[in-house]
């Protein structure tokens, strides 16, 4: 079954799919990406995720591409289309098409658009949690805006590099105040010396992980002290525990930081507690949504739409223009009242 994408309103054949050599995204990497983990086929923690970009989105005056229900239309059909029960589904906007200059577009682009998705293989993501992972630090080198999802992933590709000529899964970056602020791609925590989970707070410059906060309410439920206070390098190498949570990695214990190693060099017992009560929560809450039909129970439009040869894209037509083969809710209104994924 060959791997389906959806590209500005189009759902294409993944190895056909292509971007515009000025879309903006691709020239000056001016566009934000949310990831959703999938279980049985539904969105993880999808309000938190919609929320973030909604806000990273208006933090860099990007127009939304289409309304929220829309959106979820399309995350929910390329999840079904790709035939995923679990893994990820990616969604990335940028500014749109417009010839090369650092200022916005003006007047502006229409917003360009993409959506992927793939399976996870979960026996071999189990395997990989129940023997940790190994994490370094490096120092911090990011822009100050780090609360948004910037498709500007630099800095966190050479950390995740280096990581991975260490033997490492992830790497942590450490601030001018000696602090971990959090992954390439993941938050960081600890169960430090006091049995307290900590992690940075987000008045720090990190990205605000929706993993990390569903997990904080899961731990208070369960009675746990979390103390959102950052921690050293040093630290991590002495603590009990530690993990790192995100929507690719859920938690995953972490069992070695700068190659010292913590404990036993085993997962700990509330990492992998914690990753239990994510899973099982991520699980039942995204049971919870709706099958992707609209209120009469009717497929949606989407659903009817063939596969179209890449060749065939309008690559600057704005989303929502008139083009029959264009996705409801594009251009802003209710995607026909749809029930939609949360
Ligand atoms: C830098 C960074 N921090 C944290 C996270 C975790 O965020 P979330 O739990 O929302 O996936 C990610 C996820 O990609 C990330 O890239």
């Amino acid at each position: 079954m060959p791997r389906i994408a959806y590209l500005n309103g189009r759902f294409v054949r993944h190895a056909e799919a292509r971007v515009h050599i000025e879309d903006r995204g691709y020239q000056l990497a001016d566009g934000v990406y949310e990831v959703w983990a999938v279980f049985d086929g539904r969105l993880a923690d999808a309000a938190g995720h919609f929320e973030r970009l909604a806000r990273s989105l208006a933090e860099l005056r990007i127009d939304q591409p289409m309304s929220r229900e829309a959106l979820a239309i399309v995350l929910g059909e390329t999840v079904r289309r790709n035939r995923v029960k679990d893994g990820l589904v990616y969604l990335q906007v940028t500014r749109g098409v417009a010839p090369r200059d650092h200022a916005f577009p003006d007047p502006p682009a229409a917003p360009a658009m993409v959506v992927t998705a793939k399976r996870i293989d979960l026996a071999a993501a189990e395997a990989r949690a129940a023997k940790g992972v190994a994490v370094i630090t490096v120092p911090e080198n990011r822009w100050g805006r780090c609360d948004i999802k910037s498709i500007a992933l630099l800095p966190n590709v050479l950390a995740r590099q280096a990581a991975r000529e260490a033997g490492a899964a992830e790497a942590w970056f450490v601030d001018k105040m000696g602090l971990v602020t959090e992954g390439a791609a993941s938050n960081a925590w600890i169960v430090d010396a006091a049995g307290s989970l900590r992690t940075r707070n987000i008045q720090a410059n990190i990205l605000r992980g929706i993993t990390r906060k569903s997990l904080l309410a899961l731990a208070e439920e369960a009675g746990l002290t979390v103390d959102e206070r950052g921690f050293t390098a040093e630290e991590a190498k002495g603590a009990r525990e530690a993990f790192i949570t995100g929507a690719g990695t859920l938690v995953l214990p972490v069992v070695r930081v700068d190659g010292a190693v913590l404990g036993n060099g085993e997962p700990g017992p509330l990492a992998k507690r914690l990753r239990q009560l994510y899973i099982d929560e991520a699980r039942r809450a995204a049971g919870e949504t709706p099958p992707i039909k609209n209120q009469k129970g009717d497929q949606t439009r989407v659903e009817r739409q063939e596969v179209e040869p890449a060749g065939h894209l309008p690559q600057r037509r704005a989303p929502g223009a008139d083009a029959p083969d264009h996705l409801p809710g594009e251009r802003g209104q209710a995607a026909g009242g749809g029930q939609l994924v949360r």
